[in-house]
């Protein structure tokens, strides 16, 4: 399968996954890079790997540099052929049109146990911070299909790590950060190979391979 990766920051979801592709560990392979900051290490990293690179949305102060919504979405069908979207570390909406192109294809990762501490309010490291400031003994990645708001589509899969009360933020997310590159792999593999399923309420099931 053709993977879309779409990456804002250091990329480390994305490295796992093409690590991951280049292990033969999953039936697919990246064939295209989006990001709205073509300067970030997802992009760079993209760049070493002679994977191509798109802009979207364009940045602010030059208008001319990215693609439109509809000219994304061609270019991810028509030109690359791509058959899965993965955000990775994404900090921008997607296009309606490109959720509707991707149904049940699009996965986002999110750094905390959806639906707590979900939407945009907690991006960035704003999360971990709210998450240990609550007192939760647990937290950990969430795997979820893409609709068109922010981190509400249906749970794929999670993974739990220990909060502890003395937890400096950047302690969580390192634990959390871990986890995230063992499970996304194993997520975008299971939607590769077809493993995964719906129940008939519209929850996705993911069927691990032995
Ligand atoms: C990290 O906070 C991660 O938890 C979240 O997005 C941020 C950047 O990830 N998924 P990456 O290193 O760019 O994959």
């Amino acid at each position: 399968k053709r993977l879309a990766v779409f990456v804002s920051g250091g990329g480390s979801n994305f490295r796992a996954i093409h690590a991951a592709t280049q292990q033969g560990a999953m039936a697919g392979e990246v064939a295209v890079v989006v990001s709205n900051a073509p300067a970030c290490g997802g992009c760079e990293y993209a760049r070493q790997h002679g994977i191509p690179t798109l802009t979207y949305p364009a940045p602010k102060d030059s208008p001319g540099e990215g693609l439109g919504d509809e000219e994304l979405v061609q270019q991810l069908t028509l030109e690359y052929g791509v058959d899965i979207v993965v955000l990775a570390g994404y900090l921008k909406l997607i296009p309606p049109g490109l959720v509707r192109a991707f149904k049940r294809r699009i996965l986002n990762i999110h750094p905390a146990l959806l639906p707590a501490f979900g939407g945009k309010g907690y991006y960035g490291g704003k999360v971990h911070r709210a998450v240990v400031a609550s007192g939760a003994r647990f937290s950990g990645p969430t795997i979820h299909f893409v609709d068109e708001e922010y981190d509400t589509g249906p749970i794929l899969a999670q993974a739990v790590v220990p909060v502890y009360p003395t937890d400096r933020p950047e302690q969580l997310a390192a634990r959390v950060l871990k986890e995230e590159h063992r499970l996304y792999p194993l997520c975008v593999a299971a939607l590769c190979d077809g493993r995964v399923t719906w129940r008939e309420d519209g929850i996705p099931i993911m069927w691990t391979a032995h």
